[in-house]
C-alpha cells in the first residue's frame, strides 16, 4: 500500500504495528515497515522483506531505516474525548460527593481561578505535559468560561504539539458560586469571540468546539444560540448527558415540553455528527437511536462514573445501537489524566455488568484498544485523518517498549505481540511509552 502523490520520505520504522480497523478490532502487523512523510502523514505501509523494492519505488535509503526492539511495537496515539483541563487542578481528591454537588462545591470554585491567566498557565502546561506522557494524542477539552485562559489552553496545546479541541465553556443559570457565571449575552459573545481569535492563530491541529457545560447551566435560549454558532461555522460540539438519574431528573422538570434529555440537545440543534456528549450513562434505546440518527457521540468515562457513583454505561448496548462511541478520562470526576486508566475503568465496568447479569457480552481488551484509538476518532469526526495505521493519515502514534528498563512490567520470556499488547493495556504506565508522535513529529520526550 502506497500514497498516489509524489512525496518526500522523512522517516521510516520497521517492526511490529498493531491497530485497530471498522472491521477488526485487533489487527497486528509484524516486521512491516512503515513510512512517513514531510508532511507527517503515511506514505506507505509494507513488509520488512520488501525493504529494497520499497526504498527504490519510494525514495528511501535502506540504512535510514529506524528498527523497533523486539520487545516494542508502535499503537496509534490514544484519544480522550472528554476532559476538563482546569480540574486536573484537583485531581485526585473531592470524590465524596454526588454530582450536582461535586460541581456546587468543589468545581465551580476552582474553575473561578481561571481568571488569573498565570494560575491558567501553570495548570494547563501539566495536564497538556502529562496527557501526552501518557500517549494521549488527541484530547477534547473544555476549559473555563474564561475566554482568554481558554485562547491560552489552546496556545499550549498547539506549543506542545498536541492534537486538541478546545471549547470556552458556556454556563448562564443554576450556579449557586456567584462569581463563576456569565449572562446569556456574554456567553454568545465570548464564544464567537474566542472562535474567532483561536481560528485566527491557524494552529494546524487545535479547533474549537462548541461547548454548553450541560442542559442544567444553560438557559433555552443560551442553548439556541450555541446551537446556530456551531451550524453556522460548521463547529464541533460537546456537552454532558445524563450522567446521573438525578440529574436527568432535575432536566426533565427544567424542560418540560422536551420528551428527552437527548431532546433537549435535538431541539436546539446540538446534535450533530460533530457532537461528542460525555456519559449517557441513563439514556434510554430512544435516546440512543436519535443518537445513531443524527450521528452523534458519546464518550464512555467509566472513572468518572464510578468515583462520583453516577451509573454504568452499558458500552454493549451503545455499540449494538451503532452510536460512535470513545473513551474519556472526565479529569477530575475520573481521577486519572491516563488513558490506559480509562480502558482499564471501561473493561472493570464491563465485568460488573457481567457479574449483575451473566448473559452480557463482556468487552474484550482487544475492542476496548479499539475504542481507545479508531472509536475516539470517530467519535470526534476526526477519523478521516487519525486513529489508526492507513496510508494517507496523520502518523499519530505511540512507540511502546513492554520491557522498558525500571518500567512495571517483568516478561520471562518473547511473548507475541498481542500479549505484549494485552500486557501493556492493563500494567503498563509512561514509563513504557518512549516515543509519542502527532503527525509525525516527535512530541514526546520534550524537547
Ligand atoms: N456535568 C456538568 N459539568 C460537569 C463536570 O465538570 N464534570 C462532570 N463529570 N459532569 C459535569
Ligand atoms: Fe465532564
Amino acid at each position: 500500500r502506497e500514497r498516489e502523490t509524489n512525496t518526500t520520505i522523512a522517516h521510516v520504522y520497521r517492526g511490529t504495528f498493531v491497530h485497530s480497523t471498522p472491521h477488526t478490532a485487533l489487527q497486528i502487523l509484524e516486521d512491516a515497515l512503515l513510512g512517513v512523510d514531510t508532511e507527517g502523514k503515511i506514505a506507505f505501509i509494507g513488509k520488512g522483506e520488501e525493504l529494497n523494492k520499497l526504498s527504490q519505488s519510494c525514495g528511501f535509503s535502506p540504512s535510514e531505516v529506524i528498527q523497533l526492539a523486539q520487545h516494542e511495537f508502535f499503537m496509534p496515539g490514544m484519544v480522550d474525548t472528554h476532559i476538563h483541563a482546569p480540574q486536573y487542578s484537583y485531581a485526585g481528591t473531592a470524590l465524596d460527593l454526588p454530582l450536582l454537588q461535586w460541581l456546587n462545591t468543589y468545581t465551580f470554585p476552582v474553575e473561578s481561578r481561571f481568571k488569573d491567566l498565570e494560575f491558567a498557565r501553570s495548570v494547563y502546561t501539566q495536564v497538556v505535559k502529562r496527557t501526552l506522557r501518557n500517549g494521549t494524542t488527541t484530547a477534547c477539552y473544555f476549559a473555563t468560561i474564561h475566554t482568554d485562559a481558554s485562547l491560552l489552553l489552546g496556545k499550549i496545546t498547539n506549543d506542545f504539539g498536541q492534537r486538541a479541541l478546545v471549547g470556552k465553556v458556556c454556563m448562564d443559570i443554576n450556579n449557586a458560586v456567584k462569581h463563576y457565571k456569565e449572562t446569556s449575552e456574554e456567553s454568545q459573545e465570548e464564544t464567537c469571540r474566542f472562535i474567532a481569535e483561536l481560528l485566527k492563530k491557524k494552529y494546524p491541529l487545535v479547533k474549537p468546539v462548541v461547548t454548553p457545560r450541560f442542559a442544567l447551566s444553560c438557559s433555552a435560549d443560551l442553548l439556541e444560540q450555541l446551537g446556530a454558532i456551531a451550524k453556522n461555522n460548521n463547529l464541533h460540539i460537546q456537552s454532558h448527558i445524563s450522567e446521573t438519574i438525578e440529574e436527568v431528573n432535575v432536566v426533565k422538570k427544567l424542560f418540560p415540553d422536551s420528551e428527552s434529555y437527548t431532546d433537549v440537545y435535538l431541539k436546539h440543534n446540538l446534535l450533530t455528527d460533530k457532537t461528542v456528549m460525555a456519559h449517557g450513562c441513563h439514556l434510554t434505546d430512544e435516546e440512543l437511536a436519535l443518537f445513531r440518527e443524527t450521528g452523534a457521540s458519546l464518550s464512555h468515562c467509566p472513572n468518572s462514573n464510578i468515583s462520583l457513583c453516577s451509573g454504568m454505561l452499558n458500552v454493549r448496548n451503545v455499540l449494538n445501537h451503532k452510536v460512535k462511541l470513545g473513551l474519556g478520562t472526565d479529569v477530575a470526576g475520573g481521577y486519572s489524566a491516563s488513558m490506559l486508566d480509562a480502558v482499564r475503568r471501561t473493561l472493570d465496568t464491563s465485568k460488573v455488568l457481567t457479574i449483575q447479569e451473566p448473559d452480557y457480552c463482556t468487552l474484550s481488551f482487544e475492542e476496548v484498544f479499539r475504542l481507545a484509538t479508531l472509536g475516539g476518532s470517530q467519535a470526534l469526526s476526526m477519523d478521516d485523518h487519525t486513529g489508526n495505521f492507513e496510508v494517507g493519515k496523520d502518523f499519530d502514534a505511540l512507540r511502546v517498549n513492554v520491557a522498558a528498563p525500571e518500567g512495571p512490567i517483568d516478561l520471562v520470556q518473547v511473548d507475541e505481540p498481542k500479549i505484549l499488547l494485552e500486557k501493556f493495556l492493563n500494567l503498563g504506565d509512561d514509563r513504557n511509552i518512549v516515543e509519542v508522535y502527532v503527525a509525525g513529529r516527535k512530541v514526546v520526550p520534550f524537547e
